[in-house]
């Protein structure tokens, strides 16, 4: 079948790479992709969230699936604008409704589902700009660090934890007062979680579910996780921390109860649940939930499963995710994240990019990074992930770090410490 994906980072990289080792698989389109799934299929220049546009492509393109990477798309409802045109109605589109893309998109609609199904997570109040006064007043009651949480997406720059509570006070006011637009317009106040994070990914259809392998990513941008977060440095898949005990309170306590949940109200969901949790005295609490996979997660999970991509997104389409079973690669996996310099902040793109041919024993998922005139030149802050394989995530780290310095480009920057706190 001829199929399509959205997107155009390390993670779509990754799904276009996983889907073409399927007998499924017959032509892949990535839209708008970039040097890296150039390679695999044909980048078709289309922005994820113009829905009219797409829907021309993938019916002059026979098109029977459309695998979504990023939330966006998401949250403005591609799954609903497919279900419920005519002409599209064969084609299966692997995402939540935007019912469902509401685990992502808004962080009270996420609190109040947790509290309903009893799903462990940071206790929380909710503000809307009318009751700045009454948030302030609370937050006067809280012990420090305060986290602050704008309601909608916010390009990853939402969540706020103030060590003051004058600060947090400050923090609301400036957020319930327009900061990031809408999404602040409501604000959940957080307890802050002291413990270690990672991530699990479970696909789903509204009904059944399997686990995905976990991983742990790395969000600030240096060594020993200081300054500021990014997208995500790097990744470990498993993090040995989290042991079968720890899965098994994962399962009972949380992803059951969230398939229940979701099943329960009704939500149309054909698509991947991403819960990102923090172990707190040896127990798992929610710390927020996403409607997509995980980038860097994705250049670290996909590797290690070692099903048909195309046969569990086809379990999902049929309803018959139950009768799969869930086999994963024994080795660990790592990726580090080549950046643009300067980013997080500003940076310069268009910088060549060289050392890719003696790369053997990783795999290298690009990210930002577009081909011109017969060379690969940097596009993007995030730039290419240099995935390895090892017995242990320190011998595939290893192997990762050797590749890492072999790709040149001007203002390259890396973090060498993946996995120092496992
Ligand atoms: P979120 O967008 O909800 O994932 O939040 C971004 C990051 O903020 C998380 O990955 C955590 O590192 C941190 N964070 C969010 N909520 C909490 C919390 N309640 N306690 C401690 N850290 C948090
Ligand atoms: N790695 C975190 C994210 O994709 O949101």
């Amino acid at each position: 079948m001829n199929i399509l994906i959205l997107g155009s980072g390390g993670r779509e990289h990754a799904f276009a790479w996983k889907m073409q080792q399927s007998s499924k698989c017959d032509d892949i389109f990535i839209a708008p992709g970039n040097a890296g799934t150039a390679q695999i299929g044909t980048n078709v220049a289309i922005d994820v969230n113009d829905f009219p546009a797409i829907k021309t492509f993938v019916l002059a393109n026979k098109i029977e699936m459309v695998v979504v990477g990023p939330e966006v798309p998401l949250v403005l409802g591609i799954w609903d604008f497919f279900a419920n045109d005519d002409e599209l109605k064969g084609v299966f589109v692997l995402g939540p409704s935007k019912a469902g893309a509401e685990m992502e998109g808004s962080k009270a609609f996420s609190k109040k589902f947790m509290a309903e199904f009893d799903i462990p997570t940071a206790g929380y109040r909710e503000f809307s700009g009318e009751e700045v006064e009454e948030g302030v007043a609370y937050i006067a009651t809280q012990t420090p660090p305060i986290v602050l949480k704008a309601d909608g997406l916010a390009a990853g720059k939402g969540v706020l934890i103030l060590s003051t509570i004058e600060e947090a006070q400050a923090e609301l006011r400036e957020m319930l007062g327009g900061k990031f637009g809408t999404a602040s317009s409501r604000v959940v106040i957080e307890q802050f979680l002291d413990g270690i994070e990672f991530s699990v990914f479970v696909l789903t259809d509204g009904k059944d579910y399997k686990i995905l392998p976990v991983a742990k990513d790395y969000k600030r941008i240096g060594e020993g996780d200081t300054g500021l977060n990014t997208g995500g440095m790097g990744a470990v898949s498993p993090p040995p921390f989290v042991d079968e005990a720890m899965m098994k309170m994962v399962e009972e306590r949380i992803v059951q109860p969230t398939i229940k949940g979701i099943h329960t109200r009704g939500m149309k969901y054909d698509g991947f649940v991403f819960i990102g949790l923090i172990r707190v005295n040896g127990e798992p609490y929610v710390i927020e939930y996403n409607c997509r996979m995980g980038d860097p997660e994705t250049e670290v999970v996909l590797p290690r499963l070692e099903n048909d991509l195309v046969d569990l997104f086809l379990a999902v389409r049929d309803g018959k995710l139950a009768e799969q079973e869930i086999t994963e690669d024994k080795r660990a996996a790592t990726t580090i994240f080549l950046v643009s310099g300067g980013y997080p902040e500003a940076y310069e793109k268009g910088k060549e990019m060289t050392g890719f041919d003696g790369i053997k024993d990783s795999i290298l998922f690009h990210a930002g990074t577009k081909e011109t005139e017969g060379k690969v030149v940097t596009n993007g802050g995030r730039v290419l992930a240099v995935t390895s394989y090892g017995e242990t995530f320190q011998d595939a780290l290893t192997i990762s770090n050797k590749n890492a310095a072999k790709v040149n480009f001007a203002g390259r920057n890396y973090r060498t410490d993946i996995g120092f706190d496992l």
